[in-house]
């Protein structure tokens, strides 16, 4: 692998231990996939956040580099962690873990990091161009860089992410390729796609049978580009996050709509062809036996929720009182966005909470629900195996029911 004069004095400790340890990393990860040098990244995000994940180990681990000198170079924003960091106590979380949590913050704080706490950080600024390389680490965020905007990254760990981001740099491999950027699996959609559990469900079926390969989209109802046309992106996210959960999927492409397949063509030869003219076995795989069941908790916001779809279920709430919790969880800044345009006085009335910095799979909420209905297929996919807890996947007129009865009726999972 090349390196220049600057990187091997930093691998030579020029820079301090800490840098020392970032740039190792990343070399080393160059050398194992074939890198043939490094590129800089124009940004990083951080996951493996969640103390539930990190640990006391992933404590210490933080607070030795950042004593070491581990200090961003590029901005640097952190994935959602265990609890709404303002509004925990509230919600039920323990003080124990609060501030257990407080501390892995602040660990990352003292290295430079934003506490953005988000996966979805292209909804409050950080929107990559095309082009550029970042690294970035949770997979429907990298998923939504890769496509919606032709942005690079492969989805990096939680150390290597943070390796990048004190280094500034990655190892030139994989998604930063051109050569690894064309779609193996072609999919020509021939049923209807509308709303937020469609998308989920076609995501699902997507991912299930392309695992970590690349799929080309065609006969989907978008309109690009999708680097600018933000009414594409709500769709977008909950496909994206779907087949990275179901699948591997870090990159896809949809014809005419994102900025590689509308630049050049994106299928490589010899493909495989996947049709697909129903939804039904996504939803059925994602909503367990799909029987009647009591609903604890209505789950909104994975990936994160912008400020339409807070707006949407505002909309709902106007007047009604929820029987299950519901839960629509989010960044901290659309949730002052939301907050600045009622909508969560209108949430928090019906009896809904609009929470921040965290999520139902990365908080500590083990044995406090039993049951959950989501619209999110990337929720309803990690739900049951994260948290050992019944879930049940509908569309909107479905969750709709569901807040209003606290049950979920049989036969409504198709
Ligand atoms: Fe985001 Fe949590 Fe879903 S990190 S993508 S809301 S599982």
């Amino acid at each position: 692998m090349q390196l220049t004069a600057k990187e091997q004095a930093m691998l030579a400790g020029a820079e301090g231990a800490g840098v020392r340890k970032a740039i190792e990393i990343v070399v080393a990860l160059g050398q194992i996939y074939g890198a043939d040098r490094l590129v800089p990244v124009e940004s990083v995000q951080v996951a493996g956040v969640s103390y539930k994940n990190l640990g006391a180990a992933g404590l210490a681990f933080l607070r030795e580099w950042a004593e070491e000198g581990g200090q961003v170079r590029v901005p640097t924003m952190l994935n959602p962690a265990g609890i709404d960091l303002e509004r925990w106590r509230a919600l039920g979380f323990d003080e124990t873990f609060a501030a257990q949590q407080s501390q892995v913050v602040a660990a990352f704080a003292a290295m430079g990091i934003e506490p953005t706490c988000t996966c979805t950080p292209y909804l409050v600024g950080h929107v990559p161009e095309l082009g550029t390389h970042l690294a970035w680490a949770e997979s429907s965020a990298v998923s939504f860089v890769n496509a919606v905007l032709g942005a690079r990254t492969n989805r990096e760990g939680g150390p290597s992410a943070i390796a990048a981001a004190i280094s500034g740099r990655t190892a030139r491999y994989g998604l930063h390729c051109d050569e690894n950027r064309l779609a193996s699996v072609e999919v020509v959609v021939r049923c209807p796609v509308q709303g937020a559990a469609d998308w989920g469900a076609l995501g699902y079926l997507v991912g299930k049978a392309a695992r970590n390969r690349v799929p080309l989209f065609r006969g989907l109802p978008l309109d690009g580009p999708s680097e600018t046309n933000r009414a594409v992106w709500d769709p977008l996210k909950a496909l994206g996050a779907a087949m990275a959960a179901s699948g591997a999927v870090a990159l896809y492409h949809v014809a005419g709509v994102t900025p590689e397949a509308r630049q050049a063509e994106m299928l490589q030869s010899g493909h495989e062809t996947l049709i697909i003219d129903s939804l039904a076995a996504g939803y059925r795989a994602l909503s367990g036996d799909g029987g009647p069941l009591r609903i604890d908790l209505v789950w909104f916001g994975c990936p994160h929720a912008s400020l339409d779809e807070i707006a949407e279920l505002a909309g709902f709430a106007a007047g009604k009182r929820f029987v299950p919790a519901v839960w629509i969880t989010t960044s901290r800044q659309v949730r002052e966005a939301a907050q600045a345009a009622g909508h969560l006085a209108t949430i928090e009335a019906a009896g809904g909470e609009v929470v921040a910095d965290t999520c139902v799979v990365v908080a500590p909420v083990e044995g406090r629900f039993r049951s959950m209905a989501t619209l999110s297929g990337k929720g309803g996919y990690y739900a049951p195996s994260y948290l050992g807890i019944q879930v049940r996947y509908g569309d909107w007129e479905q969750l709709q029911q569901v807040m209003l009865t606290g049950r979920w009726k049989a036969g409504d999972d198709s």
